[in-house]
């Protein structure tokens, strides 16, 4: 089975570059992946697999029947949106649109997902059971996963892997991690309603900035003091505003950030535990409080069995000294954690880093990868569908 795809996934090497340099040079935008869609759903059928096109708006599903001997269905999902970046890298196949580029290897993970579909989708021995593509939209905007499992994509899925490229592990390797892959990551609103007054006589007023202060203070030390330290959490307020001169008190401050967080728990108690310091601390000093806290995506937990599947699977292809236990989670978020409400499942990190050069960071606007990275990723997930379907 293994000699096979890898035979399968070298004759495909060619089609699998002229597909990645084809998607990245036409990048689109969260949620108007139109064209994107329209070709992976191309490539799709005349691999004669059954489409379900604008599936959670542009997202496409193709589905691979199995012999029917299984009665599992295992999903595969792969993400197609760019960024709103002008790429810097002066690739022959650069982005063909001005201010738009895949800078975050969506390109590449929709080839691996057509790939992973063409070597599956030829097999001597047809798989036991239904192997799902799905083709997610508007992964940077954190909608796409929710979307399509709005329109039924995990309906009868028993399991789910997903892949994302990582450029700081080298390409021709795989990231392996059991447990929390990824964070929690949600948005805080705090509004703080004072009472504007001179600035010479602030007894007279209630000064909303000091107020502000005080809260992002405590919440900082709060954190430190009242969360479990095993469990971390990073809130971050990237904008504040209010005021008007330097002279008047101001009545009204906004602050806005983002929460992180990698255990469940924690994740559950955020809201309640920000609100209650926050009023607490306006309550004291008279003002008013609003606090509006919006669940984001939670974090990526992969499930100890599946991360075993894989993890055997791209030892035996690849051997040990390329698949790495990645020692650390990210506190960077992927909304691949929506599908993991529906059904277990496992994404890992695949190595594109170039051996020889430094590499740039993931949405850097000089962002690429060593292209030698496609084959493993095809590969190393048809190899673990195969296994998955072994057990
Ligand atoms: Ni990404």
């Amino acid at each position: 089975m293994l000699s096979e795809i890898k035979n399968l996934a070298e004759a495909f090497a060619p089609r699998l570059l002229e597909i990645r340099r084809h998607i990245h040079a036409h990048p689109e935008l969260s949620g108007q992946e139109y064209q994107t869609a329209a070709y992976v759903a191309g490539v799709l059928s005349s691999c004669g697999i059954s489409i379900r096109e604008g599936v959670g708006k542009t997202g496409v599903i193709g589905e691979l029947a199995g012999k029917g001997a299984d009665p599992r269905t295992l999903a595969i999902r792969t993400d197609m949106d760019a960024l709103p970046i002008e790429e810097l890298t002066e690739l022959e196949f650069a982005s063909r649109k001005p201010g738009i580029m895949h800078a975050c290897g969506h390109d590449v993970h929709a080839t691996i997902g057509l790939g992973t579909a063409m070597i599956l989708s030829q097999l001597s021995e047809p798989l036991p059971g239904n192997t799902r593509f799905l083709f997610q939209p508007a992964e940077e905007i954190a909608s796409g996963a929710q979307w399509m499992v709005k329109d039924g994509a995990m309906e009868g899925v028993d399991a789910v892997y997903g892949v994302h490229v990582y450029p700081s592990v080298q390409a021709r390797h795989i990231g392996v991690r059991y447990g929390a892959l990824t964070s929690a990551a949600d948005d805080i609103e705090i509004i703080i309603r004072g009472e504007s007054g001179h600035g010479a006589r602030p007894h007279q007023a209630i000064d909303s900035i000091w107020i502000a202060a005080q809260i992002i203070t405590s919440l900082q030390q709060a954190i430190s003091r009242t969360q479990n330290p095993l469990h971390p959490i990073v809130l971050t307020f990237g904008k504040i505003e209010g005021g008007t001169a330097p002279n008047i008190i101001a009545d009204r401050v906004r602050m806005v950030g983002t929460v992180r967080s990698l255990h469940p728990e924690s994740h559950a108690s955020l809201p309640q535990w920000i609100e209650n310091i926050a009023t607490h601390i306006c309550a004291t000093y008279g003002a008013k409080c609003e606090v509006n806290y919006r669940r984001g995506v939670p974090s990526v937990q992969n499930d100890p069995t599946l991360t075993q599947i894989l993890e055997t699977a791209s030892i035996e292809a690849w051997g040990n000294e390329y698949v790495k236990i990645l020692p650390e989670p990210s506190l960077g978020a992927e909304d691949f954690s929506v599908y993991l409400d529906r059904a277990p499942g496992c994404m890992f990190r695949l190595g594109v880093g170039h051996q020889d050069r430094p590499n740039y960071p993931l949405h850097h606007p000089k962002f690429e990868i060593d292209e030698s990275a496609i084959v493993t990723g095809v590969v190393t997930l048809a190899y673990t569908a195969c296994k998955y379907w072994q057990r």
